[in-house]
């Protein structure tokens, strides 16, 4: 017998806005953004990143959102079914498994890096932190005990990398943090968390940025930094490095493309609002992001290292401004292991609601079409996540490998095919329809023709220019560490293709017996 339980729905609309807000805001908006920004020339980046998120972020973000909907009232919530729903053919299924694969990618290494956040802040809250230098030291020094107090911690290693022992337990209590929210489902669970998390984060976010407004150094002040930010640099529009930087981290900070925000939408009530409710989690997320987020790393690092300075050190790694230089430029102030502290918590908080975001595909998945209960499934996909992570914590290069092909360049590719899946192969009415259903507001017809022509046309060449440049990049990279991740994560797309063929024999068996 086919029984189709009852689905989730998210209790209140504000729950729900906090809850897709929460899965944008996270360590993108204050670590990915200030490093993509500073490398890319600052001003220079915010006029691509500006046209990327008018025709990329919004239109996919209704998209997605309207994609969601529709699966969740049939039942499904992730895209192996939903794109059979809107496309009966069954190459949609393995299309579909991208929507599996790449949060589950995605979630290997960035629940490690949220695991840093929390590890980082207890030590800030308890004060066991680096000593700094005695005034009037040169400001170069001030990195270094910061850069040992990160690399002893995570460990270092040109193929196997030993973190501390600290580490590692604090990335287990994360796994378990995740686990206990998770299994409470996603009203009393995620929608519960991000009330308290979201309004949490806002006010630690103000809090660090009116302190870094107040800085000044004999280098230079936070103004400077936000000049450096926002004083357009036109020369650098016909970089197309630039473009893809600026529309690679509106997919990122946006969640758009990982099949995260579908399943998010999928616990939306049939008939609600998804035009307004859409585009307002956008907008809370790129307020956090370049408001918040642009408000803090760069002014801090140019008030006390100078503009060239904070450059070179977001191009030394992707880590080091949020990880070494701001911890080292808080240290500097009165009360500074506190304001560390509350920059760890406030990373924590937006890596949290996120990690929550990352996991709940397979999680739906699992109770959708395999007909788990909702705590079995949480901790196969946790056994699953936790076990992937020990590639990233312990092989060197794993996670910059996992990064490029999940993070970075598979989210472009699985955005591009939901929109032609969408306005293409089901309808470009019915799509248009679907997504303005219940709408308190109406998108604006011009954006039919962003959504059909407009983003999907960009789409694709910015893949064919990205291909050509990097993928034989980081294909040259020949360290065996790198080759276990991809042979790890071909096994991981197999698996989960597997487990989609499973689950339809399963319910073929149980409609007919
Ligand atoms: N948008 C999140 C960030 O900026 C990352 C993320 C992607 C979270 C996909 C959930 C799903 O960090």
């Amino acid at each position: 017998m086919v029984h189709h339980r009852e689905r989730e729905r998210w209790a209140t609309r504000i729950g729900l806005i906090l809850a897709m807000a929460g899965n944008a805001v996270g360590l993108g908006n204050f670590l990915r953004f200030p490093v993509q920004a500073a490398e890319n020339g600052g001003g220079a980046f915010m006029i691509p990143y500006i046209i990327a998120f008018l025709i990329i972020g919004i239109p996919l973000m209704w998209i997605e959102w309207a994609i969601g909907r529709y699966g969740g009232a049939h039942g499904h919530g992730t895209t192996p079914a939903i794109f059979h729903l809107l496309w009966k053919n069954p190459i949609s299924k393995v299309i579909g498994v991208f929507g599996l694969w790449i949060p589950l990618v995605v979630i290997i290494y960035y629940i490690y890096i949220e695991s840093w956040t929390l590890g980082f802040a207890i030590k800030f809250l308890l004060g066991l932190v680096p000593s700094i230098p005695a005034d009037g030291a040169d400001p170069n020094t001030y990195l270094k005990p910061f850069e040992n107090f990160l690399v002893s911690y995570i460990g270092s290693g040109e193929e196997f990398i030993k973190p501390s022992g600290y580490a590692y337990l604090i990335f287990l209590i994360t796994v378990v943090i995740n686990i206990l929210i998770l299994s409470r489902g996603v009203s009393r669970g995620i929608e519960a968390f991000a009330k308290v998390a979201m309004p949490t984060l806002f006010i630690l976010a103000v809090v660090l940025v009116v302190r870094v407004f107040t800085l000044e150094t004999e280098n230079g002040s936070a103004l400077q930094g936000l000049n450096f930010l926002w004083k357009p640099d036109l020369s650098k529009l016909t970089d197309p490095g630039v473009w893809i930087a600026a529309s690679g981290q509106i997919f990122f900070t946006l969640s758009l493309g990982f099949g995260a925000i579908i399943t998010y939408a999928s616990y939306i009530k049939k008939n609600q609002d998804i035009t307004l409710s859409g585009l307002t989690a956008s907008s809370l997320n790129e307020t956090a992001e370049v408001v918040l987020g642009g408000s803090l790393a760069i002014p801090a690092a140019v008030a006390f290292f100078g503009v060239a300075n904070a450059v070179a050190i977001a191009q030394s790694g992707a880590f080091n401004l949020g990880f070494i230089s701001l911890p080292a430029i808080f240290a500097n102030m009165p009360a500074g292991t506190f304001l560390g502290f509350l920059w760890f918590f406030l990373l924590f908080f937006a890596g949290l609601t996120s990690s929550l975001a990352l996991m709940q595909p397979l999680i739906a998945f699992f109770e959708d079409e395999f007909g788990l209960s909702r705590k079995t499934s949480v901790y196969i996909t946790a056994g699953i996540v936790f076990f992937s992570a020990h590639l990233v914590i312990f092989l060197n290069k794993s996670l910059d490998e996992m990064d490029f092909w999940a993070g970075t360049i598979g989210v472009v590719f699985f955005g591009l095919l939901e929109m032609v899946i969408f306005l293409w192969i089901f309808g470009g009415e019915k799509a248009w329809r679907e997504i303005n259903r219940g709408g308190i507001i109406q998108v604006p017809r011009f954006y039919y023709y962003v959504m059909r022509y407009i983003t999907p046309i960009f789409l694709t060449v910015l893949l064919v220019v990205w291909a050509k440049e990097y993928i034989p990049k980081v294909m040259s990279e020949t360290l065996w560490t790198v080759w276990v991740t991809r042979f790890y994560l071909i096994g991981l797309f197999l698996f989960l293709t597997l487990l989609v063929f499973i689950a339809d024999r399963k319910k073929l068996k149980e409609a007919s017996g």
